[in-house]
């Protein structure tokens, strides 16, 4: 069978990323992300992972602890418009969108901050290195917010960025997509 947008976009960051490395979940949610990034980086490796609910950092700090990889994974519990403060390079930077699954579903990603993080993280990308941001846009902020990442990612200067989008074409009900953002210097 084809691969669903979370296979790919794991994919594409397997592909290009190397054990040591530092990268980035923006979207910690129950951790399936951050613990893939975490055996990715392997025990040199470095993760940073953000939330802001306190239920999903709880959540996955249990599940990186079962699987024994807490150690490489540093946990903020804020947003990730705070990207913008760090001062490092990263392989791969990974946004699933929308609500925690399980959770509040009012509290979601939103338009604005998501633009900015995603600006904040294209800047600490390193050259080869890529972004995955899954959009779900089943719910009403998920739309408006949907328009705004298409947007900005379809700006995005060709010379310096490549930007993917999969999708199935034929789903019912607001299929999810993957937009991929690699670097190219
Ligand atoms: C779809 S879930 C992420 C799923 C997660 N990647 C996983 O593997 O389970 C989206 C998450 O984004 C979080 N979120 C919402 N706004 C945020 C923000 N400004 N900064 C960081 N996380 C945010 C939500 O609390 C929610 O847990």
């Amino acid at each position: 069978m084809l691969p669903n947008v979370l296979e790919v976009a794991r994919r594409l960051i397997i592909e290009r990323v190397s054990a040591g490395e530092t990268v980035i979940d923006a979207t910690m949610g129950n951790g399936n992300d951050t613990l893939f990034l975490a055996r990715l980086v392997g025990e040199s490796g470095h993760v940073i992972a953000y939330d802001i609910q306190p239920e999903a950092m709880a959540k996955t700090k249990a599940r990186l602890e079962r699987e024994g990889v807490l150690d490489r994974v540093e946990m903020r519990l804020a947003s990730h418009v705070e990207m913008g403060q760090l001062d490092l390079e990263a392989g791969a930077i990974m946004f699933n969108l929308g609500y925690l699954p399980g959770g509040n579903k009012e509290i979601t990603t939103q338009a604005a901050t998501t633009i900015q993080a995603i600006e904040a993280g294209l800047e600490r990308l390193r050259p080869g290195g890529i972004m995955t941001i899954v959009v779900y846009w089943g719910h009403p902020a998920g739309q408006i917010e949907k328009e705004a990442v298409e947007k900005y990612c379809t700006e995005l200067d060709q010379t310096s960025f490549l930007v993917l989008k999969y999708q199935y074409v034929n789903q019912q009900n607001q299929a999810p997509f993957l937009l991929a953002i690699e670097r190219r210097k």
